[in-house]
């Protein structure tokens, strides 16, 4: 069975193919970060409308990267939401057309479904049940997987996602958007303990998370930050802050659950320090971790296109929801089973 997904949640167009017995086929994906970084951040109908620009082309590279026609799809996954509303109906809108044009079942996957069965396009996997750290720009959560579509949240970020903290402190320090990956590589030249931080929440008991005390401590301390080795060493002292926070939730986790298989998704997932810090705490304690490689801890197709397929096999047939900009993870149910509540309309 080979599944076509679309992701346009945000500000990257991508088409990945998912084959059930040759794995993945095809992946390929375009960044708008360049037409964003003028503004800062992302400009929701600017994505929109390069999305509907490109999602064609894309759709067409993916399928002649896999060497396949369209009437060779067995199903097409899209991206129905939590996103951007204009951004993700692009990809539904492209998705329904080709699935009504194919007579392909239609499969709505939810943006962190992907991000949390990335770890499966590895050739090391990880089976369920186990916990996941899923970090974004928009998420920061910790929550128990037990298969497709059953999740139980353990405790989430009380205000700012982590990779929303790392973009605004990377935005006070001047740097280029999009602010996480350049804030860690200004973090490699900065010397550790300059700048001491405390690791939010840690000093009670619970999953739950805080980031924006976090970046205002940062915002109070960058006066005394004046030339470049004192940036460095501010944002390596943000860094460790926020990679030691993480890293203590996660061990709190595997304790509270028993289980001994950490998985790690979403964008700040390819944060160095961060995978450096979960690989020691996981080693020290005999258990598993699992990363997607860095371009599948970002926004990808190919995520997306795996859940589908996962969703197909699990037996959902069709499961064409409306788009929808909010979607709560805990209001998604296991493939094929029936809804608990009305859907959303639309917008
Ligand atoms: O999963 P993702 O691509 O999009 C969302 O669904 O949000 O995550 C993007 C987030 C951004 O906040 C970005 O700055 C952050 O992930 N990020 C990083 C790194 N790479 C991406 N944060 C810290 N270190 C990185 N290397
Ligand atoms: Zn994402």
């Amino acid at each position: 069975m080979r599944v076509l997904g679309l992701e346009t949640s945000c500000d990257e167009t991508a088409a990945a193919i998912y084959d059930g017995d040759l794995g993945l086929r095809a992946h390929v994906l375009h960044s708008q970060a360049a037409m964003h970084a003028e503004y800062g951040g992302v400009v929701p109908e600017l994505a929109a409308r390069d999305h509907v620009g490109r999602i064609h082309a894309l759709v067409t590279a993916a399928l002649a990267q896999a060497g396949l026609r369209t009437d060779q799809l067995d199903g097409i996954a899209y991206t129905a939401g939590p996103g951007l509303i204009g951004a993700l109906l692009v990809g539904g809108a492209f998705a329904a057309g080709l699935s009504a044009a194919l007579r392909a079942p239609l499969i709505a996957v939810h943006h962190l479904e992907g991000h949390l069965l990335a770890p499966m396009l590895e050739p090391r996997r990880p089976e369920f049940p186990f916990v996941a750290l899923l970090v974004s720009g928009g998420h920061t959560m910790l929550a128990r997987v037990d298969g497709v579509g059953r999740y139980e949240i353990l405790g989430e970020t009380l205000d700012d996602a982590a990779g929303e903290a790392f973009d605004k402190t990377a935005k006070a320090l001047g740097l280029p958007y999009p602010g996480g990956p350049e804030l860690a590589k200004l973090a490699e030249n900065g010397r550790s303990g300059i700048y001491k931080f405390s690791r939010p929440m840690t000093d009670r008991p619970g999953l739950e998370f805080s980031f924006s005390g976090l970046k205002t401590a940062v915002l109070t301390a960058l006066p005394t930050a004046q030339d470049a080795q004192a940036k460095a060493d501010l944002a390596r002292g943000f860094e460790e802050a926020v990679t030691d926070t993480l890293a203590i939730k996660c061990e709190r986790a595997l304790d509270a659950t028993g289980l001994r298989c950490l998985v790690v998704a979403g964008g700040v997932g390819a944060n160095k320090r961060l995978r450096a810090r979960l690989a020691a705490a996981t080693e020290k304690r005999g258990a598993e971790l699992y990363f997607p490689r860095p371009e599948f801890c970002t926004d990808n197709a190919a995520m997306i296109a795996y859940a589908g397929w996962a969703r197909i096999s699990a037996g959902e047939t069709a499961s064409g929801l409306p788009t929808r900009a909010r979607w709560p993870l805990q209001e998604l149910r296991a493939p094929g089973a029936l809804p608990t509540t009305a859907p959303e309309p639309p917008c």
